[in-house]
């Protein structure tokens, strides 16, 4: 089944772009930079993609699980989306000006997240959180935040800290970032996720100046690490004593492990919550919100929020469709697929003694190389053989089948994908395992 892949136009692409975009990618996040150069490509670069497939520019077709870092809930050009906007398109694409359609859409969020009572609409991650932080630190009056070890909540300046800290590393708070103030430093706790006492400390001992505790409720950016039980809840009783405002940033979770969020599926009420990613299927749309109370600050002379593209048109039109979806057997479908897939990959590698662990649920998992029976925080990440996913990686890749190359990615299903995807996955799989332990190490240490 092993292909020899010809990269040719890919590597040449590669070339070029680094000598007009910095180290050669339009997000950092995207370079295959530690399967580089042992693990040709660096990057691929993508031609189109469709269903649950992707087309690099070589012509090489693969099944995608990366799904652009989990947007692509339904699949790529799911139809509906796709004829929706194109239609909406030809109304224009930006009015900065209010619709009846933000209207709709609003309604809809609230009536499917449970803490949303009023929402506002952005275009991605980074501001969802940029906003929601403002918004608390205005209602608290209080300026620190906290946030935990190995959380990723976009690319602004507050957030920027310990994402991905050396695993010998001390707590945080650590820049991610050149160029962050040190001013910023202070504003930022760092702590360890998933321990009950160490936060009850911090909080105990910081509860005057902080205004928010932001947390993603599964962990999505160190693999896929699933919160302690009533670790949230813990949480959430915490800032409901000290007057702090609790922020689930959904921007992975959100529509994505249920209708509501994880805050549906945990059953705890944050005050505030950030969407983006699988709201559009794709497309540029995030939403911030949360208790009337506390969005209601957001107005002139008040808080600011806004954006020009914010609740344009297009967006709000895919989100509009996506969520109109949503509403049928999109879950049940991706609970579905991802539990078989679980299952087969665990058996295979059990199977040939491969010690490992499944880390996450069956919309956002991953597979962990690891003698240990649970990963509970960042840290733990270091009893993982990253090397040996990255390998898995590449043999997958070869072998028509696109899983990230960073073990701290998840793997992501749509609705998109089928029977002989999942067949076709697991007969990859099977193949890859020898080469994969035989494969030379690539990962950079930490
Ligand atoms: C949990 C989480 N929050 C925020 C963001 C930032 O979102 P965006 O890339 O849309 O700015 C990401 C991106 O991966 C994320 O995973």
């Amino acid at each position: 089944m092993q292909k020899k892949l010809n990269w040719k136009k890919s590597l040449k692409l590669y070339e070029e772009e680094t000598k007009y975009l910095p180290a050669g990618t339009s997000s950092n996040a995207r370079l295959w930079r530690v399967g580089c150069p042992i693990y040709e490509p660096c990057s691929v670069f993508i031609k189109r993609a469709k269903g649950s497939h992707i087309w690099d520019v070589d012509g090489n077709k693969y099944i995608d699980y990366r799904l652009g870092y989990g947007p692509v809930i339904l699949g790529h050009g799911y139809k509906k989306v796709v004829d929706a906007v194109n239609k909406a398109a030809k109304d224009g694409s930006v009015y900065a000006l209010g619709t009846e359609l933000e209207i709709e859409v609003a309604k809809k969020m609230i009536k499917l997240i449970p803490c949303f009572e009023m929402v506002r609409f952005a275009n991605s991650g980074t501001e969802a959180t940029m906003n929601a932080i403002r918004l608390a630190r205005a209602y608290t009056k209080k300026d620190k935040i906290i946030k935990f070890e190995g959380h990723y909540h976009g690319a602004h300046d507050y957030v920027l800290f310990s994402t991905d800290p050396p695993f010998n590393s001390k707590k945080g708070p650590i820049p991610a970032s050149l160029g962050i103030p040190k001013s910023i430093e202070k504003l930022t706790i760092v702590e360890e996720w998933n321990d009950f006492n160490a936060i009850e400390k911090t909080v105990k001992k910081n509860y005057k100046d902080v205004a928010a505790i932001i947390t993603e409720p599964i962990m999505g950016n160190a693999s896929a690490i699933m919160p302690k039980k009533d670790y949230l809840k813990h949480l959430k009783e915490l800032c409901d004593k000290y007057d702090i405002i609790l922020i689930f940033d959904e921007v992975k979770t959100g529509f994505r492990i249920a209708k509501g969020g994880a805050q549906e599926k945990f059953n705890v009420d944050p005050d505030l919550s950030c969407f983006a990613k699988a709201m559009g299927n794709g497309y540029p749309i995030a939403a911030f919100g949360g208790h009337e109370e506390i969005m209601n600050l957001i107005g002139p002379k008040k808080v600011i929020h806004g954006g020009t593209y914010s609740a344009n048109p297009l967006s709000l039109t895919a989100a509009n469709t996506t969520l109109n979806e949503l509403s049928g057997k999109v879950h049940d479908h991706i609970e579905n697929f991802g539990s078989k897939l679980i299952k087969g990959v665990s058996k295979l590698l059990n199977d040939h003694k491969i010690p490992n662990i499944v880390s996450g649920c069956p919309a956002m998992f991953q597979f962990l190389f690891t003698k240990k029976k649970e990963i509970n925080n960042y840290k733990d990440l270091r009893y993982c053989d990253m090397n040996l996913y990255a390998r898995f990686h590449f043999e997958l890749l070869k072998r028509g089948v696109m899983v990230d190359e960073d073990n701290e990615e998840v793997i992501f299903s749509s609705y998109s994908h089928n029977k002989e995807d999942l067949n076709k996955t697991l007969n990859a799989f099977e193949d890859s395992i020898h080469d994969a332990l035989i494969g030379k190490s690539a990962v950079m240490e930490k």
